[in-house]
């Protein structure tokens, strides 16, 4: 691929009109006017960007002025930068914005940054006049292989993470590499252990192709070379392909979907990741980094419960570690994160079902109650502990 090359990711999601497109590429916000055009139609007139203060303060400009030059006329709105902006306020004064500036059915949402912009304006997309379309133009690594596809959309609340929300297919994404020069290296870590649990459970190739991001990554850490833009491309539009062929099979995340292809799948490494998050207030680690704890968590489990052989945990472990060192997790303490998984027992009708792994690629959800008395007790204590890590 040369520097210029984009990818296309044809998506389909069954019971959904239209197929849409993923551009994977570097350059690309240049021509967002154009992708916005071919997208939406024609006769596209108006949109409304959401983004935050320092996202736009680094990309807006270029936006506004190629959709602009598109012929389409572009109105701005920033939300707060962070976690905690993603809640029912937030959506409520993106719905407000929306309102004011007289977006109609025919006009898109165009959301411009991470999960968090990207969630809480596409939930708000998904709710105004029942539903106008959107244009996905995720920031960050984590954005482009996870929360820009699949069209989740929500907000917290004071019941839980993610627990509003909806499913708002966006019209187009479109996943500019070269945005990923600006990325704190934290935030570019957290996306690719989200990687390696995507390589985890789609297979060796996926793994492969993560492992050569890692690699390009310690060698450019800003991504400025063509050559890293180029495996950066090839690797996320591979994620993209994954993530979709899941959210296809299983667009609504049935609920009795247990399968080794159900959209639960996605949620290897979660379990504990959720309760490391939670035991710790959500402040000590980025999400993406509870996650790399987590993949070690689950595949540590897989083999305790004699599904996982230790040479595939070891080929796993080597790649979480080659993206970076993890805040340590010796200092929660037990107590604290063996409550959170009991919280996420209660919600679950009492018995988790965690997402083990019985190979690279091969993912099998199994219940709790299927265990052994004590294993994630004992398991936990071990994870938890300096001198067993
Ligand atoms: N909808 C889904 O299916 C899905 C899937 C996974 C995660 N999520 C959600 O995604 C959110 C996390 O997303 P995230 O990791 O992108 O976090 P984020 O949106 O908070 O972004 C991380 C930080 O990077 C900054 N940033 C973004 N792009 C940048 C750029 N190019 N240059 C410099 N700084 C930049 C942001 O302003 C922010 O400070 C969570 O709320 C999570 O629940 C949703
Ligand atoms: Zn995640």
């Amino acid at each position: 691929m040369t520097e210029s090359e984009t990818i296309k990711v044809g998506v389909r999601i069954p019971g959904e009109t239209a197929e849409y497109q993923i551009l994977c590429g570097s350059g690309l916000l240049e021509n967002t006017g154009e992708v916005v055009r071919a997208a939406l139609g024609g006769d596209v007139r108006r949109v409304a960007v959401v983004s935050n203060r320092k996202v736009f303060g680094l990309y807006g400009e270029q936006v506004e002025r190629s959709l602009k030059r598109g012929g389409i006329s572009a109105e701005s709105f920033l939300i707060g930068d962070g976690e905690r902006f993603k809640t029912l306020r937030t959506a409520e004064k993106i719905l407000g914005f929306l309102n004011t500036a007289g977006i109609k059915r025919g006009d898109a949402v165009i959301t411009l940054g991470g999960g968090v912009v990207g969630d809480a304006a596409g939930f708000a997309a998904s709710l105004h006049l029942r539903g106008v379309r959107l244009v996905q133009i995720p920031t960050t690594l984590l954005a482009m292989i996870d929360s820009s596809v699949g069209g989740k959309t929500g907000v917290n609340s004071s019941f839980g993470k993610n627990l509003i929300g909806t499913f708002h297919q966006p019209a187009a994404v479109i996943a500019d590499v070269s945005v990923l020069a600006t990325l704190d290296p934290r935030e570019m870590s957290a996306g690719l252990f989200e990687a390696v649990k995507h390589g985890a459970i789609s297979g060796e190739k996926l793994l492969r192709t993560t492992e050569k991001m890692i690699v390009a990554r310690n060698r450019d850490p800003r991504l400025n070379g063509a050559e890293t833009q180029a495996v950066f491309a090839k690797g996320i539009a591979e994620h993209v392909r994954f993530k979709a062929s899941i959210v296809k099979g299983d667009a609504r995340e049935a609920v009795t979907a247990t399968g080794n292809r159900s959209r639960k799948i996605l949620n290897f490494g979660h379990t504990l990741a959720h309760a490391l998050e939670l035991a710790t207030g959500y402040r000590y680690l980025k999400h993406g980094e509870a996650v790399g704890h987590g993949v070690q968590f689950a595949a540590e489990l897989s083999k305790r419960l004699e599904l996982l052989p230790a040479n595939s945990i070891k080929s796993l472990n080597d790649v979480v570690h080659r993206v970076g060192n993890l805040p340590p997790v010796d200092k929660i303490g037990f107590e604290a994160v063996f409550s959170a998984l009991s919280n996420d027992k209660k919600s679950h009708g009492g018995s988790i079902d965690w997402v083990l792994l019985e190979g690279i690629g091969r993912p099998v959800i199994v219940s709790e109650s299927t265990f052994p008395r004590g294993t994630v007790l004992k398991q936990l204590k071990a994870f938890l502990s300096p001198t067993q890590r």
